[in-house]
């Protein structure tokens, strides 16, 4: 007697007479997923997006993400993706320090939302070409696109970043976070100005960000210029704020990116908690104290904020 559903090849070309109709991409129904999807860093670089979302940090397609791989994760990823190479296309800024090397980005107009949930069509692996002008896509970005408009700027903080912390600096993280935003309005556009009012809203802020934190004065975004006032901040600084527009930073895990990201939007909340209430607070943590968090967590505070 025959049965009546279907088979694994029959619902195969179901799937296609079905992708056809509705007019999408029929490998997107019947293809197995990329084995890329298992590599750990991939994994990983996913779930940070997905967590970002949820934390309501990517309005529409707002933020963007990189990760900068190691030498033995290359070799996996150039394994992993078997997809034909995509064309050399200009970055529209140079890194040479970056010659050959491969990084994770997320695609230009792609939501964070959507990474989670097909990340072949959201991301791309992407290598730099040997004199660091050029870059081509190795995997992702199934249905086509171009890594984020950004990618000037991941690239010349991840130079930067990878030449002061000796490569230990991976993941490059962009996000709108709405009250860091908000108080891009309301404070001098100055690195001592944020620093001391971030400091001075939770105890562990010096200690997570003892360094203090950057400031680009507006600027058109998506290009070479903004990533060149940006990544001159990134030889100082981890985290760098862009007037009216969001916060970049720098770590060396997605964990710690993530977390920088998250307490200092978090902090730029209690900050407007604060004066929400008074213009005036009648207490905060004392220069002193600032030297003895210094001291104690041994992280070092810069003098010049104190
Ligand atoms: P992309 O969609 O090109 O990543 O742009 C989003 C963004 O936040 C620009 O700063
Ligand atoms: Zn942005």
């Amino acid at each position: 007697m025959s049965s009546s559903n279907p088979d694994f090849a029959q619902l195969s070309i179901l799937l296609q007479q079905v992708a056809e109709r509705v007019g999408i991409n029929a490998d997107r129904l019947t293809a197995a997923p990329s084995p890329m999807l298992a590599l750990p860093f991939v994994r990983e670089f996913i779930r940070m997006c997905g967590i970002g979302d949820s934390l309501g940090f990517h309005e529409r397609n707002g933020g963007n993400a990189s990760y900068h791989l190691l030498p033995e994760e290359a070799d996996l990823a150039r394994a992993a993706a078997v997809n034909e190479p995509g064309p050399w296309i200009p970055i529209g800024t140079s890194v040479p320090e970056l010659g050959g090397h491969l990084f994770l980005v997320t695609g230009s107009g792609k939501f964070m939302r959507n990474v989670p949930y097909d990340p072949e069509a959201s991301i791309c692996l992407a290598e730099v070409n040997p004199a660091g002008t050029d870059y081509r896509i190795l995997w992702g970005l199934r249905d086509g696109g171009r890594p984020t408009s950004e990618f000037p700027t991941h690239l010349m903080n991840h130079e930067v970043k990878s030449r002061v912390t000796q490569g230990a600096c991976r993941v490059i993280y962009h996000a709108h976070p709405p009250q860091l935003i908000a108080l891009t309005y309301v404070l001098p556009l100055e690195d001592r100005a944020f620093t001391r009012a971030l400091w001075n809203t939770m105890t562990e802020c010096p200690v997570i960000f003892p360094e203090g934190i950057g400031v680009v004065r507006w600027m058109v975004p998506g290009g070479r210029d903004i990533a060149v006032e940006t990544s001159k901040l990134m030889e100082r600084y981890n985290n760098v704020v862009w007037a009216h527009h969001g916060l970049f930073c720098a770590a060396d895990s997605f964990d710690n990116a993530m977390g920088q990201m998250e307490t200092i939007e978090k902090a730029a909340r209690i900050w407007m908690l604060v004066h929400a209430v008074t213009d005036k607070p009648l207490q905060g943590i004392t220069d002193d104290g600032y030297r003895a968090i210094g001291r104690d967590f041994r992280v070092e505070i810069p003098e010049r904020f104190l």
